[in-house]
């Protein structure tokens, strides 16, 4: 089955086509960045004009890459939640668009689900049940993936998302946007036990996630350093940063890992792409005997071939949507697709 994936929730414009959800035929992906990092970080009307701009050349890409016409295409996937409601829109309605002229089923897809997906295209023999830490710019979960679309929450962040937390560090001490990728590029040889910062618990859930204390705990150090008029050591500040940020990531998921025993760990989203996350991850699943999972660094961020990936396995389960289909800037990724 070939699955035509469109993905815009964020700031890339993105459309794939992937055959059987595991076999990428192409990918193909418009990054914003250049537009973005004028501002420090995503504007989202900017995002949205400049998927209006990119979808159909995008799309077509995508076709005569993977060699096929619209007619050889069995259905369209889209990410239609969770995302920017402008951003997601543009590619909701394109979708549509394709649906209706040339009569395909359309298939909603949830943005973390594909991040988990992402796996699925990087580790074939991969499938569930496993433990999954998902960490972008806006979510960080730890989920058990019972089935491919079936997922239980068992932690999440009380407030800032791993990726934000690392976004907003960056920018206090001067990287250019996309700012968590940036600090994993200039700060990862840095001395990373040089500066203290906290690790806060959320009292009576051991697996959820807190970064807000981290992200003042590392102002208040650039302000407090500014004030004496010293400079800001960038290289080591951002490598203890990143190192605490990890290790409050790894502490809740070898909690969860120790109390749900699974197999396989998995981790997914724009943040997996992180180095020091990919070797604490791999060195605690070892420590377990649990098999580690990542995706090749080309998926981690957005991309529209995780979409398609996903898309296959809601589309087994029956999750098809009409045209009366609307984005949602807000969705679980535990909720029971309406059919
Ligand atoms: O999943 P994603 O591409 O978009 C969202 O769905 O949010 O994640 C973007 C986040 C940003 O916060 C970005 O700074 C972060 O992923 N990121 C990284 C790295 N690469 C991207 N954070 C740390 N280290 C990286 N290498
Ligand atoms: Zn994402």
């Amino acid at each position: 089955m070939n699955i035509l994936a469109i993905e815009t929730s964020c700031d890339d414009t993105g459309a794939a086509v992937v055959k059987d959800g595991r076999e990428v035929l192409s990918n193909v992906v418009a990054s914003q960045v250049p537009e973005h990092v004028l501002y420090g970080g995503v504007v989202p009307e900017i995002a949205s004009r400049r998927h209006c701009e990119s979808i159909s050349g995008v799309v077509n890409k995508a076709l005569s890459d993977a060699a096929l016409s619209l007619n050889e295409i069995d259905a369209v996937a889209v990410t239609a939640y969770p995302g920017l409601i402008g951003a997601l829109l543009v590619g909701v309605n394109f979708a549509k668009g394709l649906s209706y002229t040339h009569g395909l089923p359309l298939i909603p897809v949830h943005h973390l689900r594909s991040h988990v997906a992402s796996n699925y295209i990087s580790s074939p023999d991969l499938e569930p049940p496993f433990l999954a830490l998902i960490v972008s710019g806006g979510h960080t979960h730890l989920v058990h993936v019972k089935d491919y679309t079936d997922y239980e929450v068992i932690g999440r962040t009380r407030d800032d998302a791993a990726g934000e937390a690392m976004d907003k560090a960056a920018r206090m001490l001067g990287l250019p946007y996309p700012g968590g990728m940036n600090m994993d590029r200039v700060c990862a040889n840095g001395d990373a036990k040089k500066y203290k910062f906290p690790n806060p618990h959320v009292d009576g859930s051991p697996f959820d996630f807190s970064f807000s204390g981290m992200k003042t705990a590392v102002i208040n150090l650039v302000h407090n350093k500014e004030q004496k008029g010293e400079p800001i050591d960038l290289e080591n500040v951002g490598a203890s940063y990143m190192r605490q940020v990890v290790k409050v990531l790894c502490d809740r998921s070898e909690k969860a890992i120790a109390l749900y025993r699974p197999q396989r760990f998995v981790i997914a989203g724009g943040v997996s792409a992180n180095s020091v996350l990919r070797r604490e991850m791999e060195a605690l699943c070892n420590k377990y005997g649990v098999s580690f999972f990542k995706p090749e660094l080309k998926y981690c961020g957005d991309n529209a071939a995780m979409v398609g990936a996903q898309g296959y396995y809601e589309y087994l389960n029956g999750n098809v949507a009409d045209l009366k289909l609307n984005a949602i800037a807000t969705m679980d990724i535990d909720m029971k697709m309406s059919k």
